[in-house]
């Protein structure tokens, strides 16, 4: 949780935040906000326990109704990638998945890639964001959606972070890649590369498709969360989807409140961590020359 996803945050304050109301969750919350500021450099600070008996018996179901409606039509449209990684953290339909403890997500992903999920209180900043993701952690909103609000995708909730995130965690490619990502973002303060930066986290961790055997699969976590948007994705008209390109990637705005119009398709994720790799070095040569910019910024 931290960057721009497919919320629509007209939906704001529908999540059931019980569970992360506590002193712990506020004083991580507080840490978070300040990170990067003198004092404020270490971001597990601003991590909390997953409280898992604050779960409801009506958030389980939620849980089981959300997996049931979207994992049968992924078998054939998500990435093979995707699917595998679902399997190897054990990603189940019948319970809300433990972070910690013996049969949690973070036994299997430990040792898969070295990733991690972390529970984070709320919102976070960009940089606090990217400090998590350059450890090889990722910040996850532990609270589920609401049972009324089942067909929305409000701000993120555990369903799209673990559901639509984490499983691709266990891939060691898309894991290199995303502690890149994090850290080539974490290294610049420069307000151009963070929105470049932005627009490429957008129209791959959040939106990607891929190409497999020919077709066109979901791997990116608001279409693998998300049943509209996922079929529409794949399947309209309306929809224009372009080969990546990292340049062209990260000279593409994007709009937050309605369906993606534009997407683009991976060839593999080798193509993804080697053009990252190539952004970051770029990004890191100019830092150390005190340039201001790594690569063309054109729009
Ligand atoms: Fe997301």
């Amino acid at each position: 949780m931290g960057m721009p996803d497919s919320s629509a945050q007209k939906f704001a304050g529908s999540l059931n935040s019980a569970m992360i109301d506590g002193a712990q969750a506020r004083a991580a919350q507080q840490y978070a906000d300040r990170f990067g500021e003198p004092g404020f450099t270490d971001i597990t600070n601003a991590y909390i326990d997953q409280q898992y008996q604050g779960y409801s018996a009506e958030n389980q179901e939620t849980w089981r109704n959300l997996h049931d409606r979207q994992m049968d039509y992924l078998q054939d449209q998500a990435s093979a990638t995707y699917l595998s990684g679902a399997q190897n953290i054990n990603l189940v339909r019948d319970h809300i998945p433990y972070l910690e403890g013996p049969k949690s997500i973070n036994t299997y992903l430990r040792q898969l890639t070295g990733w991690q999920s972390k529970a984070v209180p709320g919102y976070l900043k960009p940089h606090a964001f990217f400090g998590c993701l350059a450890r090889r952690e990722f910040p996850t909103t532990v609270v589920i959606r609401p049972k009324e609000s089942i067909d929305y995708l409000p701000e993120p909730d555990i369903f799209h972070d673990v559901f639509g995130h984490v499983p691709l965690h266990a891939d060691p490619t898309f894991a290199d890649f995303l502690q890149t990502y994090g850290k080539a973002a974490l290294a610049t303060d420069d307000p151009i590369h963070t929105e470049r930066l932005a627009r490429l986290f957008w129209f791959t961790v959040e939106f990607g498709l891929i190409k497999e055997s020919g077709r066109h699969k979901l791997y990116g976590s608001g279409l693998i969360s998300s049943p509209g948007e996922s079929r529409h994705a794949l399947t309209s008209s309306e929809v224009d989807r372009r080969p990546f390109d990292m340049e062209r990637v990260c000279s593409t705005s994007f709009e937050i409140d309605h369906y993606q119009p534009i997407l683009y398709v991976l060839e593999s994720f080798e193509q993804l961590r080697d053009a990252m790799n190539s952004y970051a070095n770029r990004l890191l040569d100019a830092a150390k020359t005190g340039e201001s910019h790594g690569c063309s910024t054109s729009r």
